[in-house]
Parts: structure tokens; C-alpha cells; sequence
């Protein structure tokens, strides 16, 4: 095998499966190993399949832990695969535990990386997430950055590596599946009309294994009176069940994740997008939908200079102002959209011809 892309969780999925069939499209001979660190069927194999990606040579299993465990677990099984399959090159998307161990273990035996979503920074390093990109930018061989302001930063920081500027493969995906999302009848099934409800996802260990941060963030969010549609992250309901904090009956409704088509369906008919997510930022301005990140930074700074995304401290008068006035400003909102900072859906195209230059 010639290149291994290494995954392991939703957002990875979602990453990695526009490059893989452009990949196979352009006779690349490339192999994927799963690291089993999401592993319920609503967070991974729904999207295998949704996406058509072939079953992974291999699946680690390492599952939840903490972070020192799974950052080990996953680079002690990838060395022993990686020996055996001595792949020429391996491609690691995003910034999870899974990504870091996925570039630290090929990195010392001297097979080269390439960092998909290179240079993401919010300059927070309370942030797992930003630990991980950093580490992860400075041992790769390829960069491949999806924005200007990824690529200024992997600059700034003097990374050893070549710089690709590809855009972003997560917009190859939506432009993939937009196509598809008129035949999803969720809304109906939901019972939900066109503008009238607010989505809400809700993920970040920062904002709720906060037991205080997670309190007020649902205490802004009811009190702004808005219907709200949860998808709910499984690291969120437990939380939400440690805290005896039930949202039954509430302007909140819950519901499990849903699938990628689902989430752009209901992501292009919500008024507004309430999210701590990194990739849900970017799929709001793609669907021309406001967005509310619940967050101090963000990475993705473009949409914020556009007055599209706004960014709200957790105090839930704060939330509660920030959902009323994108509620009031709504139409000017929409017309703050401009030019797509994310690359033109071509990225999987240019990081396989890269690729290929290095075989
Ligand atoms: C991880 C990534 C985060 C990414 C997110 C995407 C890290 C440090 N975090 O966060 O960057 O944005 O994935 O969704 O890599 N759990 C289940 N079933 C699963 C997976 C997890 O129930 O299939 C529960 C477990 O209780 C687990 C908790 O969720 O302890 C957290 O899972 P983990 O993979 O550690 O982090 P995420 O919050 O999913
Ligand atoms: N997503 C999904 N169903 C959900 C929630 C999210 O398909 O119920 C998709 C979403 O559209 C995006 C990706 O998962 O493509 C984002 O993953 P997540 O928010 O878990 O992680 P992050 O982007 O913050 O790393």
C-alpha cells in the first residue's frame, strides 16, 4: 500500500472520504486504518457507509479514555500495522487524539505525514484540539492548509514542512452531498418548519464537563424562547445526566446524532446554527445559515470577520442577547455572506496530485 489515511473519528469520516475517492479515482493504492476512538454506531459506521468508504484494514478499538491512554494505545497499535504494511506516506485530517498519535507514531520510524487542515489555530491552548494541531503541524512532511489564515500561521510559526494551500476537503463534501439533501424528509418527520427552529450541537470537553459552563449555556439558550433541535453528542448526554439536568419538555428538543444528509438538511432550514463544533462553523456559512459559536476563539476567523458567525461567552444572558439579536437582524445577517474563504471544493483533487508527485 502506498498511502494510509488514518481516522478516527465523525469529523475525520467526513475529512478523509472526499481524498480517498478522488485517491482510488487518479489509481492510488491507499489503505485506511480506524482508530476505533468513536466507536458507536451514530458517530462512525453510519458515516462509512454514508459515504462509501471501504471497511478499514484495521480497526484499533481503543475507544474512550483518557487522553494519555488513547494517544498511547492508538500509536502503539499503528506502529505494530505500520511495520508490517510499511506504507510510503500517512495523511492525518483534523486534530483529534486520534490525529496526533497517527502523525507522532509514522513521524519516528520515518515514514512522512501529510496534515489535512494544517494550521487551524484560536490560540487557546486550553484547547486539546490546538495542542494537537500544533504538534501534529510541526512534525509533518505536507501541510495542506484550507484557508489564508492557516497558511499565515503555518508561516508564522516557521513549520519545516512544504506548504500546500488546497482549501478545505470538508467543502468537497458538502458540495458532494448538497445535491442529495432534497430527498431527506427529516424535517417532516421531526415536525419541523422551514426557519422556525434553531440547531444546536454541542460537543466541546471545555463547555460541558463544566457542570457551571454546561448550566448556563442551556439556561441562555431556553430563556432566548426559540424551539431548539439537539443532536446530542454522547459525551454531552452523560454530562447532562451527571448534572440531573433533564430537558424534557423544554424549548429544547433532544434527539440522537443524526447523518451527514440529515445534518445538511437541517442545517439549510434552521434559522440559526448554535454549535461549540469546528466543522459545524463552516457547514452554517456554506448554508448561508447565521451561526452562534459558543466559544471565546475560534480558527475559523473569516467567518467571523464577515459578521456571520458570532462568538458568545457562556454567561446565559450573553447567549440569550446573542440568539435575540441574530433572531431580530436575521435578513441583514444573510446578506453579510460573501466570497467563500474554505477553497472551491476542488482540495482532495490537489492534495492526490501532491500526493502522488511524493510516491
Ligand atoms: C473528539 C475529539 C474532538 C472532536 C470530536 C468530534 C479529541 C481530544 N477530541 O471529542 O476534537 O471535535 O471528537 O465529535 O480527540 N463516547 C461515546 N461513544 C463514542 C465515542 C465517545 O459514548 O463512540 C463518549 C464517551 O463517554 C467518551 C466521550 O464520549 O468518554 C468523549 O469521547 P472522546 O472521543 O474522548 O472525545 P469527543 O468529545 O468525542
Ligand atoms: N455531524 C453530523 N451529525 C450530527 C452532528 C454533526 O453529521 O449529529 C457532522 C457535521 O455536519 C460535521 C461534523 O459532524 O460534518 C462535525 O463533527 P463534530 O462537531 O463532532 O466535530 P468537530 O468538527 O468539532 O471536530
Amino acid at each position: 500500500m502506498s498511502i494510509l489515511l488514518v481516522l478516527g473519528t465523525r469529523p475525520q469520516i467526513i475529512k478523509s472520504a472526499p481524498i480517498f475517492h478522488e485517491g482510488l479515482r487518479q489509481g492510488l493504492e491507499l489503505g485506511i486504518v480506524h482508530t476505533g476512538q468513536h466507536y458507536d454506531y451514530r458517530l462512525s459506521q453510519v458515516f462509512l457507509e454514508e459515504f462509501s468508504l471501504s471497511d478499514p484494514i484495521i480497526n484499533l478499538s481503543v475507544g474512550s479514555g483518557s487522553h494519555a491512554s488513547q494517544t498511547a494505545e492508538i500509536m502503539l497499535g499503528l506502529e505494530k500495522y505500520l511495520i508490517e504494511s510499511k506504507p510510503s506516506m500517512v495523511v492525518v485530517p483534523g486534530d483529534t487524539n486520534s490525529a496526533l498519535a497517527a502523525a507522532l507514531a509514522p513521524v519516528k520510524l520515518g515514514i512522512p505525514v501529510a496534515h489535512v487542515e494544517a494550521g487551524a489555530r484560536c490560540y487557546d491552548m486550553r484547547m486539546a484540539e490546538e495542542i494537537n494541531r500544533r504538534l501534529i503541524d510541526h512534525c509533518s512532511e505536507i501541510l495542506f492548509p484550507v484557508t489564508d489564515s492557516c497558511k499565515e500561521n503555518l508561516k508564522k510559526e516557521s513549520v519545516l514542512g512544504e506548504i500546500h494551500m488546497t482549501g478545505d476537503t470538508m467543502y468537497d463534501a458538502f458540495l458532494t452531498f448538497k445535491g442529495r439533501v432534497g430527498a431527506c424528509d427529516i424535517l417532516s418527520r421531526l415536525e419541523l418548519t422551514d426557519k422556525e427552529y434553531a440547531l444546536l450541537t454541542l460537543h466541546r470537553a471545555e463547555n460541558v464537563d463544566d457542570p457551571m459552563k454546561l448550566k448556563n449555556i442551556i439556561n441562555g439558550i431556553q430563556e432566548a424562547g426559540i424551539n431548539v433541535l439537539f443532536p446530542i453528542h454522547p459525551r454531552t448526554k452523560k454530562r447532562l445526566e451527571e448534572q440531573n439536568i433533564s430537558l424534557d419538555g423544554s424549548t429544547v428538543k433532544t434527539i440522537e446524532p443524526v447523518d451527514y444528509i440529515e445534518m445538511l438538511k437541517l442545517l439549510k432550514h434552521t434559522k440559526m446554527v448554535l454549535t461549540d463544533s469546528g466543522g459545524v462553523q463552516k457547514e452554517a456559512f456554506w448554508s448561508k445559515t447565521p451561526c452562534i459559536t459558543i466559544r471565546e476563539r475560534t480558527e475559523w476567523t473569516e467567518t467571523i470577520e464577515m459578521g456571520v458567525n458570532l462568538l458568545t461567552e457562556t454567561d446565559p444572558k450573553t447567549i440569550t442577547q446573542t440568539i435575540k439579536y441574530v433572531e431580530e437582524n436575521h435578513s441583514e445577517i444573510k446578506n453579510r455572506f460573501k466570497i467563500n474563504p474554505f477553497g472551491d471544493g476542488r482540495a482532495s483533487e490537489r492534495i492526490i496530485e501532491i500526493l502522488k508527485q511524493r510516491l
